[in-house]
């Protein structure tokens, strides 16, 4: 059985024949159809013109016809980095901040991170998936479909691994198509602050073992920064990860350049990151490593640091994908709309580059564009109906949610 959605006024493919990211130039071709029409059954089984559906209706089992005249219809938004499982808020801090302080002082003076792992290391599994559900949820009201999803707020094994039971628990409950990474080094748990190799010999020798044999966790991630893991502590934990299948990401070069980006690449990072102070050295890298810059303008936003330099890394052919970063502390928003708007005022990318890094390249970043990112025949149909006529009227109107239906496997779930 299947349904038929036809006079979409602005019917968005970013069809990429086939290909599983683009870049430079070619994220700019989003596969406009004007008039389009779409049969969908779990996936998309056809795509054109609803003037070219004529006799094509009858090879197909249709027993739905929706008419979207007046709407746009995008692929699912991809968000391909979040913190979205935390215990606590740091509502206070955020007051702190807007009296002066920085985020960098509050993380020296105990709070930052520290704050969110003593909240989570309290939490039960089940509060923790809580907390995940309505954020998830929430992000599918604004156009998300597919969502990474990381653990590090716990910094200890037994806690690292609730927050994975915990993510994995909303894999299986909710609608979304949910990444879930490991993230052990995401700081150093203030129990062995000064210990920093005997923290780090634990996430390779436990916790990376544990968390492959258990298929808690797709990706490995670390924090390459100042005031967190050095380049080579981010090597040694992304190449045990590797040993184990863990397929590797870094947070890089956010809040200074430390050669984070150089190390992603060269350990073969899936995706860096962050990126506000990458070098033109690490830009090169990463575009001859094949990694994906991923760009998270919400935390720049929020934290009040200037934004990463997406215009250089799109024009130097580096595959460019945006997200949320939504956690408690950097960048409290689940919305990937909000980003999309960041990302074409603050970052100079354009209408048609933002929509690219929001769907196939956000996919490509969590290794899943081969299934969704784009709306192409056999590809699962997940897909959002927004009320414009025009996908740029997304990000003219601003600050208002356009998302009216939320589709996932072809079905409605918002
Ligand atoms: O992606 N950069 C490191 N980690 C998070 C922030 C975590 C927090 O402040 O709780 C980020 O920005
Ligand atoms: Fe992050």
């Amino acid at each position: 059985m299947s349904i038929l959605f036809k006079n979409i006024n602005s019917l968005v493919t970013v069809n990429s024949e086939g290909a599983l990211y683009k870049v430079g130039e070619q994220m700019q071709d989003i596969g406009e159809i004007k008039n389009g029409a779409m049969i969908v059954s779990d996936v998309i089984e056809w795509i054109g013109e609803t003037s070219d559906l004529g006799d094509i209706i009858s090879h197909y089992n249709i027993d739905q016809e929706i008419d979207l005249n007046g709407k746009t219809v995008l692929p699912g938004l991809v968000d391909s980095h979040t913190h979205l499982v935390f215990g606590g808020n740091r509502s206070a801090e955020f007051g702190m901040r807007l009296r002066g302080a920085t985020y960098a002082e509050i993380a020296e003076a105990g709070g930052g991170i520290q704050t969110t792992v003593n909240a989570t290391r309290k939490a039960s599994v089940e509060e923790l998936a809580e907390v995940g559900r309505g954020l998830a949820m929430s992000a599918a009201k604004y156009g998300t479909t597919s969502m990474e999803i990381k653990s590090g707020y716990s910094l200890t094994i037994e806690g690292e691994i609730k927050q994975l039971e915990a993510i994995r628990h909303l894999s299986e409950t909710l609608p979304l198509r949910i990444t879930p990474t490991f993230m052990g080094a995401h700081d150093f748990p203030k129990e062995l602050k000064g210990d920093r190799n005997s923290y780090i010999d634990q996430i390779v020798n436990e916790m990376i073992p544990y968390i492959s044999e258990n298929k808690l966790a797709e990706f490995n991630d670390v924090f390459v920064d100042k005031g967190y893991y050095t380049t080579d502590e981010g090597t040694r934990v992304l190449e045990a990860g590797k040993k184990y299948g863990l397929m590797p990401k870094a947070h890089c070069d956010e809040l200074a350049d430390v050669g984070a980006a150089t190390m992603a690449a060269n350990s073969g990072a899936i995706s860096a990151d962050h990126l506000l102070f990458v070098s033109d050295e690490g830009i090169a890298n990463l575009k001859n490593a094949g990694t994906v810059a991923g760009l998270l303008p919400g935390t720049a936003y929020f934290i009040k640091m200037p934004y990463a330099p997406a215009r250089k890394l799109i024009d130097s052919g580096v595959i460019t994908a945006i997200a949320t970063d939504c956690n408690p502390g950097s960048c409290f928003t689940e919305n990937m709309q909000t980003i999309m708007s960041l990302s074409v005022i603050n970052m100079g990318m354009t209408a048609e580059e933002a929509i690219s890094a929001a769907t196939i390249n956000g996919a490509y970043s969590v290794r899943k564009s081969h299934e969704v990112g784009s709306l192409e025949i056999g590809k699962k149909a997940d897909f959002i109906i927004c009320n414009c006529a025009d996908y740029v009227d997304i990000f003219y109107h601003f600050g208002i949610n356009h998302v009216e239906q939320t589709w996932i496997n072809g079905k409605q779930i918002i």
